[in-house]
């Protein structure tokens, strides 16, 4: 049966007989459906997101899979008769993507690639899939035309025989020309171009994204082929339906970083295949995205003058040691109000910190302006990372240097006491590395604490006795 194609006016769409099309009104922010039009969505709290999406469950066909095969009994198995996928992974040449993944792309998953436009997330996967040996790459994109894409390729130098592009939304031309070309990889770039033409709404709409990104999975899944879906976010944060999307895939990445700084983060958010909070680095350059393997240097970023209200931070992301510089800036408040201004932390946090140091310590911050950022753009989620946020702040308020030679790890509870903190080892372990003659470890890890190095480490237990031992 030939269907109308339809505009999304409501008009065209009264003359359809009722049984056919449904429409239905889904907040654009978390996915739920409604009825009704709603002023606020009683779900997700955010105001105005309710929009009409017509959606048509009758004629539902798959659009990937013949007719015959649809037809065909589907019998459960045993666990020990089903063969491990799980050790068939393909490695890129990139070894941070590797990383973030728990160890190269798993056969058959779905991985989910967020981030706000621009930031790379094309020149990421256009290079990581143009250096694949032996892999034929199927790479859509809906929104560069394919000699874009080749230019891009050709500023990243790089050539690969078996690597194909594919420029349509439509994901009826997709599955055919994926069963055509066969490809051990696709990418899809991005899931809010795609349409499917069991859906009426526009492309990007929540409605949408959902029914292409699960006709995606179901390819996924039954053809053990890896899938990458790019999505962009808004500088909200949000994408169309991201709550939708997150829990459809296996794995999702997000892929952020400050325009002003050349250096982008790989985080993973979710992954059902590894680490749920790994993170790689890469810096933008002329050529394409460059990786980082030692980020610790980089984000120390003088290590020989000291100048008050900084402090250096030793962190954990996912299984990763990563040496980090906090700074601080406390100046007394010439405005009314004061200021607390944070660049890659939580700015509840910080002010958290500042209540602690008020009470306990006895620090009037309450009449200071302060700004904290982390050195090199990047967002640091890991609690280990107090201890050296307030020796930065009490450095710059007592304005005295810290010496440069000295690290912090411990997280701060709320009655000033250094609490311990994960992987206390591998910390000391790349602080050693580094060159740091000194570490400042919460009392509490001094039980897990055997291996035996150079390094001299200082245990404390309350912010008091660090504040007596500094300054
Ligand atoms: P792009 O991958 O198009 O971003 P997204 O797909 O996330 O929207 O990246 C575009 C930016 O990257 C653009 O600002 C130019 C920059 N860029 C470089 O700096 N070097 C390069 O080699 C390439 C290909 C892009
Ligand atoms: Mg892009």
């Amino acid at each position: 049966m030939i269907r109308e194609k339809h505009t999304s006016t409501l008009l065209n769409r009264k003359k359809e007989p009722l049984s056919k099309t449904k429409t239905t009104f889904i907040c654009q922010h978390c996915g739920i459906e409604s009825a009704k039009w709603q002023g606020k969505c009683p779900s997700c709290n955010s105001w105005n997101t309710f929009v009409e999406e017509i959606v048509q469950k009758e004629t539902k066909k798959e659009n990937w899979q013949d007719e015959s095969s649809s037809g065909k009994t589907v019998r459960s198995k045993k666990l020990n008769e089903i063969s491990d996928s799980e050790t068939k992974r393909i490695l890129t040449k990139d070894h941070e993507l590797n990383r973030v993944l728990g160890g190269g792309i798993v056969e058959g998953s779905v991985i989910l690639v967020a981030g706000e436009p621009g930031i790379g997330k094309s020149t990421l996967f256009l290079q990581a899939c143009l250096e694949l040996d032996g892999i034929t790459t199927l790479y859509i994109s809906g929104e560069e035309s394919l000699q874009q894409i080749k230019m891009r390729a050709d500023r990243l130098n790089v050539s690969n025989d078996d690597f194909f592009l594919l420029n349509s939304t439509e994901t009826q031309v997709i599955f055919t020309e994926i069963k055509r070309i066969k490809p051990d990889l696709v990418v899809i770039d991005s899931i809010q171009t795609l349409e499917t033409s069991h859906i009426e709404s526009a492309p990007g709409s929540v409605s949408q994204v959902r029914e292409c990104t699960a006709e995606i999975v179901r390819f996924a899944k039954t053809t053990n082929t890896p899938v990458f879906i790019i999505g962009h976010i808004t500088k909200e944060g949000s994408i169309a339906g991201p709550k939708v999307l997150e829990h459809m895939v296996d794995t999702v990445l997000q892929f952020e970083g400050d325009r002003h700084y050349a250096y982008r983060i790989l985080r993973t958010t979710k992954n059902r295949f590894g680490n749920g909070n790994e993170l790689g680095i890469y810096e933008m350059s002329e050529r394409g995205l460059r990786q980082i393997t030692n980020p610790s240097e980089i984000l120390i970023s003088q290590k020989n003058e000291a100048l008050s209200g900084i402090a250096i931070a030793a962190t954990m992301e996912g299984a990763r040691p990563l040496l980090i510089e906090t700074q601080a800036l406390v100046t007394h408040a010439v405005y009314g109000t004061p200021q607390r201004t944070v660049n890659g932390f939580d700015l509840r946090r910080l002010q958290l910190l500042l209540a602690v140091l008020e009470k306990r310590g006895g620090f009037h911050f309450g009449v200071k302006d302060v700004f904290l950022n982390m050195a090199g753009g990047i967002k640091v989620e890991d609690p280990a990372i107090d201890l050296a946020i307030i020796s930065a702040l009490l450095s710059s308020y007592e304005d005295k240097p810290l010496p440069t030679s000295v690290c912090f790890v411990g997280e701060v509870g709320l009655s000033g006491e250094v609490r311990a903190v994960s992987r206390i080892e591998q910390r000391i372990a790349e602080a050693e590395k580094l060159g740091f003659e000194k570490i400042v470890v919460s009392k509490f890890n001094q039980k897990s604490i055997s291996l035996k190095s150079r390094i001299q480490i200082q245990f404390v237990s309350t912010i008091e006795e660090v504040y007596r031992m500094m300054f």
